[in-house]
């Protein structure tokens, strides 16, 4: 790969020069740390530690060590102690009794661009700021109510996906489904945010913040030497953070656009006849509680908040789709029986909408089984221990980051049946779901820093799917078949499938 290689030359580079420095340091801790346990793990090098023992399938290499070292597995990345938790009961004891010693995150250099963490919702640290924030996304973002408003919205933009879809199709015979929902996505944030399609062909602004955000999500999703050795920050070895500040401060200064222009039609009354709250009214009407909260967004802060929220949605809905497909491709069997859900539920005649989700009882469990096998953010977002803390008998230490395994939980024979096979029905005669309070299920996370905007994929995950399967049916393109389908998966932000996912579709006859 080719950041192993950089990575790689760097190190030797820094290891040589760096190796004094810590014996010496590892000399004077090592009477402090006699008197703890701490989790096994595999013995580390110098310097890099187990860096060069991940291999080119991270993923797959922390989940193979819970065989050897047990469920919670100590590694050193670089100068960074980070633990693994690889079992249900680890999981378990950690967010049951110990969420609240982990509730904070690992901060990475390129998220220190432009003061991202200090806006952030995902990064910031448990405190007012994160109450105040999480309150408004629980009582006014992602309330049932406000998610009723905007059906038609959500519906609207699936339509579009649909018929670019139809028209990509005629055109070239095959389709990226990823790439569509991608767009979709982007749009309907867009529309909820901002109450307009970003993606329109006459709003340039909106394609360039499409384009930077992309952007910012490959550098945010890139492994970083500065991370893993803090003395290299200053040098920035492979200009992550200049790259970062560049992109990010781009966006922001076009989302700062679109507020300022929201805030002027507002107090002219331009365009609000009619008009429901969007997201961007919710936060800028928003106020503290008149205790500890600031009694305002700041203006960074809000185009901050804008950005993350396009982040946290886009690439998180579209690696599950596109997974979905993947596995419905390669199961004919899940698919004809969601496609004669789909029949029977909703008719021929008309297209599914959300009011239809709750009877669409094998679609629900094809996208928990996609999310079970292929949750997006695998390791979910990384915790940081605030204190020294006694997790089932090991002590983890302070700053110490933790990667919740849940690819790995998701797959631990000793919770699932058949774990590797895709078979949704698993979860129709069943209770367990995504709401973080099953811990051998959460692509969501669980605790307090659960994701924010659960109710909102509730409702978008099974209405794209739903629709992409009920307006066509689908055939791999070139010679793919189910048995020859590449599976293999790429880690950036989110977790996505490594060769994207290219498909004939072709509309239902009525
Ligand atoms: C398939 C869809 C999605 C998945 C699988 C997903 C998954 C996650 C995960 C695993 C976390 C970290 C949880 C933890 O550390 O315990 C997270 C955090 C978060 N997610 Fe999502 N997410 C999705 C969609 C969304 C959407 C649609 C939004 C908003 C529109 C959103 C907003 C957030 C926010 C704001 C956080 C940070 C919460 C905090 O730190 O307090 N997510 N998400």
């Amino acid at each position: 790969m080719e950041w192993t290689s950089e990575i790689c030359l760097w190190s030797t580079f820094f290891s040589l020069s760096a190796a004094l420095l810590l014996l010496f340091a590892l000399g004077r801790h090592k009477s402090h740390l006699g008197s703890m346990k701490l989790p096994p793990g595999p013995r580390g090098w110098p310097i890099v530690g187990n860096m060069f023992d991940l291999g080119a399938a991270p993923l797959h290499t922390l989940a193979g060590l819970g065989q050897k070292y047990g469920p919670i597995v100590q590694l050193r990345l670089g100068a960074v102690n980070t633990v693994v938790i690889l079992s249900t009961e680890a999981a378990t004891e950690f967010f049951k009794n110990h969420d609240l010693s982990f509730v904070n995150r690992t901060i990475t250099e390129a998220m220190k661009s432009c003061c991202y963490d200090q806006g952030s919702l995902a990064l910031a640290e448990y405190g007012p700021y994160w109450r105040m924030l999480r309150r408004l996304c629980a009582q006014e973002l992602f309330v049932t109510g406000r998610l009723n408003e905007t059906v038609d919205i959500r519906e609207r933009c699936v339509d579009d996906m649909i018929r670019w879809i139809a028209e990509e199709a005629g055109n070239t015979g095959g389709v990226e489904v990823a790439h569509f929902v991608f767009l979709m996505s982007f749009n309907l944030l867009g529309n909820l945010i901002f109450s307009r399609d970003l993606l329109d062909p006459n709003s340039s602004e909106g394609a360039k913040f499409f384009r930077l955000t992309e952007r910012v999500m490959q550098w945010g999703g890139k492994p970083n030497l500065a991370d893993f050795f803090p003395s290299l920050r200053w040098l920035d070895p492979q200009g992550i953070r200049k790259k970062m500040e560049r992109d990010l401060g781009g966006v922001l200064d076009i989302a700062a656009g679109f507020v300022k222009e929201h805030i002027e039609n507002r107090r002219l009354g331009l365009g609000q006849e009619n008009r429901k709250k969007n997201f961007l009214d919710v936060l800028l009407e928003s106020k503290g509680d008149g205790k500890d909260e600031p009694a305002k967004i700041s203006n960074r802060d809000l185009n901050i908040l804008i950005l993350e929220i396009f982040m946290a949605a886009t690439d998180t809905t579209t690696s599950t789709i596109e997974w979905a497909m993947t596995e419905l491709l390669c199961n004919p069997g899940s698919m004809s029986k969601v496609q004669d859900e789909l029949a029977r539920v909703v008719g021929r005649n008309r297209k599914v909408e959300e009011r239809d989700i709750e009877e669409l009882r094998y679609l629900q469990a094809v996208v928990k089984e996609t999310l079970r096998l292929h949750p997006p953010i695998p390791f979910l977002v990384p915790r940081k221990a605030l204190k020294d803390t006694n997790l089932m008998g090991y002590t983890i230490r302070k700053d110490t980051q933790v990667f919740m395994h849940v690819w790995a939980i998701g797959r631990d024979p000793a919770s699932w049946d058949d774990p590797l096979c895709f078979k949704p029905e698993r979860f129709l005669d069943s209770d367990i779901d995504y709401r973080g309070h099953n811990f051998q299920f959460m692509p969501f996370g669980a605790g307090r820093r659960m994701c924010a905007g659960v109710p909102l994929a509730n409702r978008v995950l099974p209405l794209v799917l739903g629709s992409l399967l009920h307006c066509f049916d689908w055939v791999l393109a070139g010679n793919i078949t189910p048995e020859t389908m590449d599976m293999e998966e790429r880690m950036g932000i989110t977790l996505r499938k490594a060769t994207p996912l290219k498909v004939l579709p072709k509309p239902h006859t009525v």
